[in-house]
């Protein structure tokens, strides 16, 4: 089949006629595309949802007999927003996933340009993160950053099997595009070798969970707003990721709202439940929700609780495309 001319197409005597001839140059018609690409408003494309801290340490505790990091390179758990046709992110821009690392183990090193961040639930001193050549202690309630390119890996020097949230925006980068990865360990490095010097929490990687409670003490009290008490770590944390701690003051609700920005929440400690979009999630110490863009959503603890809010808020600010809308 030879390509139309300029003079075939213009001498195309039906619309029909015209739409395969232009099939044939790979070009479609604007004003009848079988689908709309312009809509008035958010679709819900991606569905709030909730994970269980709880059964992911089940499930973790099982794969820690069953596989080792040198097969797994990282034991994780991804948090896949059950949305059909989903197969990988929690929201559009972000990914949230589970991670276990036994005693006396080594996650061999590596780096990417996702940016990822850790919240650390359950370690024993001895638990590190190598970024860049320094050794950073993981401790509960600590947020380790890995920012675009940094060299990474991880290691147990403890008796105790230790669990972490990691968050990336690789979701991001697939859909923009410039991934890149690459091992900087040979294989075969994930023989434990214990840390050269002790680990610290002397770092511009670290938000250390006593810093955190320092700074919400000090911050001015919002029990009744869209987040509760809240501080931001970092300005932002990372170049597309904004993290903010919120502490929710026992039986009060804060202000349901809907914004263009997809957030993660994952549970420092209390327990409550959240509303998003209709639908109650109860949550306890180390469980993830997930309110996906233009979803409305609020939350209300039970005790005194702290969330970990994980937000694609910077890249929806920088690209003009941030909306925020109270709701009754
Ligand atoms: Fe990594």
């Amino acid at each position: 089949m030879t390509m139309p001319s300029r003079q075939d197409l213009a001498q195309s005597g039906t619309l029909e006629e015209l739409y395969g001839k232009l099939d044939k140059v790979g070009m479609g018609p604007g004003w009848n595309k079988p689908t709309p690409s312009l809509w008035a408003a958010p679709r819900k494309t991606l569905l709030p949802a909730h994970w269980s801290y709880e059964r992911a340490r089940g499930a973790l505790d099982a794969a820690g007999r069953l596989i080792n990091t040198a097969l797994a390179e990282r034991r994780n758990l991804i948090l896949v927003n059950p949305a059909e046709g989903n197969s990988y992110g929690t929201t559009r821009t972000l990914v949230a996933a589970y991670q276990m690392i036994m005693p006396g183990e080594w996650a061999r090193a590596h780096r990417h340009t996702p940016n990822a961040l850790r919240l650390i639930l359950d370690a024993e001193p001895g638990t590190y993160t190598e970024v860049d050549g320094v050794n950073i202690a993981m401790e509960p309630g600590d947020v380790l950053l890995t920012p675009n390119w940094s060299t990474h890996g991880h290691g147990n020097d403890s008796k105790a099997c230790a669990y972490w949230l990691d968050f990336l925006d690789a979701p991001l980068v697939q859909l923009l595009e410039p991934m890149f990865f690459e091992h900087t360990e040979e294989e075969g490095h994930e023989a434990f070798e214990p840390a050269p010097a002790p680990p610290t929490t002397d770092s511009p990687f670290v938000f250390t969970l006593k810093d955190t409670l320092a700074r919400l003490d000090a911050a001015p009290p919002d029990p009744h707003g869209p987040f509760g008490t809240q501080i931001e770590l970092g300005a932002p944390a990372l170049d597309t990721t904004a993290l903010y701690m919120m502490r929710l003051a026992p039986q009060t609700r804060t202000a349901n709202h809907r914004t263009t920005a997809s957030n993660i929440f994952a549970v420092v400690r209390g327990s409550g439940a959240t509303m998003i979009d209709g639908e109650r999630f109860a949550w306890r110490r180390g469980d993830v929700m997930t309110a996906p863009a233009w979803r409305p959503h609020f939350h209300e603890a039970a005790d005194d609780a702290i969330l970990l809010r994980v937000t694609d808020e910077p890249v929806m600010k920088r690209l003009g495309f941030h909306r925020v809308e109270a709701q009754a």
